[in-house]
């Protein structure tokens, strides 16, 4: 693989910014974004004020943990515009997460608000080792999901080739990265693994390929499952992590130099990470669920979101930014088998560490008396399946049950993968 490290003169200054200055610049934007929001979104007021607190009560960045949270829910109760902090009119474009239950959560851009992604877009981009000039290939989901526009407006703003392929028909994804050139690849990881089968069924040699760099994220994925793709394509694989609340794909990336977790885009993102039982912020290094306080968005000015992602803050390495930890899970995706908590990712981590086995696997949960079971389809030789049990045994603890099904067996993802069918009724 080559050394695609960045200049540092290619860097956005306040990458590599003293921590003074970068603090300096949150306090100040954080003050405008309270009031912000506390002006023109009758939701923040209103939680302010039963809070009882006022945005000039900050004086200095800790104080944010006065300010009240805010969630999913409130999202939702004020659907579909009720967040909006501007005059429709001044909104250019919105997108929606279709969330599993219930109303989906809108969210909305000014034409600065998508000036400000690209911008954090082609940040992230040239952190995993893209160019100007370099051909990206986005295969990441278009429309009202954010990955699919996010990159393109990122890839742009750099200054690469755009081919916007979108999600879906696995065939052509091969074909148009071969006949293009494509130097980087933007897709789900696990949809990456539907294209390397591909490549393999038209006999072709992903190491052969143009691609150099790959930037994934919009789900979680393993460090093992990065050796396999860097392996499979002679390629950087990196990390890329954002929410559609916050501003989508582009809050935080990995460096290609580093691929030490991912910096987060302080300047425009303020994190913190807090207990999810009490709500206290945690210190830096501990592990617990991670929050976001928007810095500079005018249409959907965000508070305290409470993103149900868990992972640690880190400090900074390749950037002066803090980093936050490969994401563990999300709480909502977190199992509980017999008293003992469970990430999809451990069951991940196991699967990628025992020889045989392809790296895709779905998770089904039924209900065996009063007792919860778990059993982990895979694809691979019958004699693997024994060795994941006992792996899962060892390092995860619990009993599960492995399926080796035929190959093609385990539903293949086009976008973010399911890995947990719930059968428990
Ligand atoms: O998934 C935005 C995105 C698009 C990120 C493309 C990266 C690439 P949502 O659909 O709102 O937005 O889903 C956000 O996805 O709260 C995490 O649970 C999960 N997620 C996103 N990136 C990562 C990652 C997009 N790198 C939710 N690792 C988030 C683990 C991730 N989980």
């Amino acid at each position: 693989m080559k050394d695609l490290t960045p200049q540092k003169d290619s860097l956005d200054p306040i990458e590599i910014a003293s921590r003074d200055e970068i603090s300096g610049l949150q306090l100040d934007r954080m003050k405008w974004s309270l009031n912000h929001a506390y002006a023109n979104v009758p939701h923040y007021k209103a939680a302010f004020d039963a809070a009882d607190v006022h945005p000039d009560d900050l004086k200095d960045l800790s104080d944010l943990a006065k300010f009240p949270f805010t969630t999913k829910q409130d999202l939702r109760a004020n659907y579909p515009f009720g967040m909006f902090a501007v005059p429709r009119e001044q909104v250019r474009r919105v997108h929606a997460s279709s969330g599993t239950t219930g109303q989906p959560t809108v969210v909305g851009y000014t034409e600065k608000d998508i000036d400000t992604w690209a911008t954090v877009m082609a940040r992230s981009l040239r952190a995993s080792g893209t160019r100007p000039g370099d051909v990206v290939h986005v295969a990441y989901g278009y429309g009202l999901f954010t990955g699919g526009l996010g990159a393109h407006y990122g890839a742009e703003k750099l200054g690469c080739t755009v081919v916007p392929v979108s999600g879906g028909m696995t065939p052509r994804q091969v074909n148009l990265i071969e006949d293009f050139g494509a130097t980087t690849i933007m897709v789900t990881p696990s949809y990456v693994l539907s294209i390397l089968d591909e490549y393999r069924a038209q006999g072709r040699d992903p190491r052969e390929s143009s691609l150099q760099v790959g930037i994934f994220g919009a789900e979680p994925w393993t460090n093992a499952m990065r050796t396999e793709i860097e392996e499979a394509f002679d390629m950087h694989a990196v990390d890329i992590y954002g929410l559609s609340e916050i501003i989508g794909p582009g809050v935080a990336n990995e460096c290609v130099e580093t691929k030490d977790g991912l910096h987060i885009w302080e300047d425009h993102f303020y994190p913190e990470v807090i207990n999810p039982e009490t709500g206290e912020p945690v210190a830096d290094g501990e592990l617990g669920e991670l929050v976001f306080t928007s810095l500079t968005k005018e249409a959907f000015p965000i508070i305290r979101y409470r993103t149900r992602d868990l992972t640690r803050l880190l400090p900074g390495t390749a950037r002066s930014m803090r980093r936050m930890e490969k994401i563990t899970g999300r709480s909502d995706d977190m199992i509980i088998l017999r008293g003992v908590n469970v990430f999809p990712t451990q069951i991940e981590e196991a699967l990628m560490a025992t020889p045989g086995l392809a790296p895709h696997f779905q998770i089904e949960l039924t209900r065996e008396g009063r007792m919860d079971a778990m059993t982990v389809h895979v694809e691979g030789t019958p004699e693997a399946g024994p060795q994941l049990v006992k792996r899962i045994k060892e390092t995860v603890g619990i009993s599960t049950n492995v399926v080796v099904e035929p190959d093609g067996g385990v539903a293949r993802s086009q976008g973010k993968a399911v890995r947990i069918i719930d059968n428990r009724g």
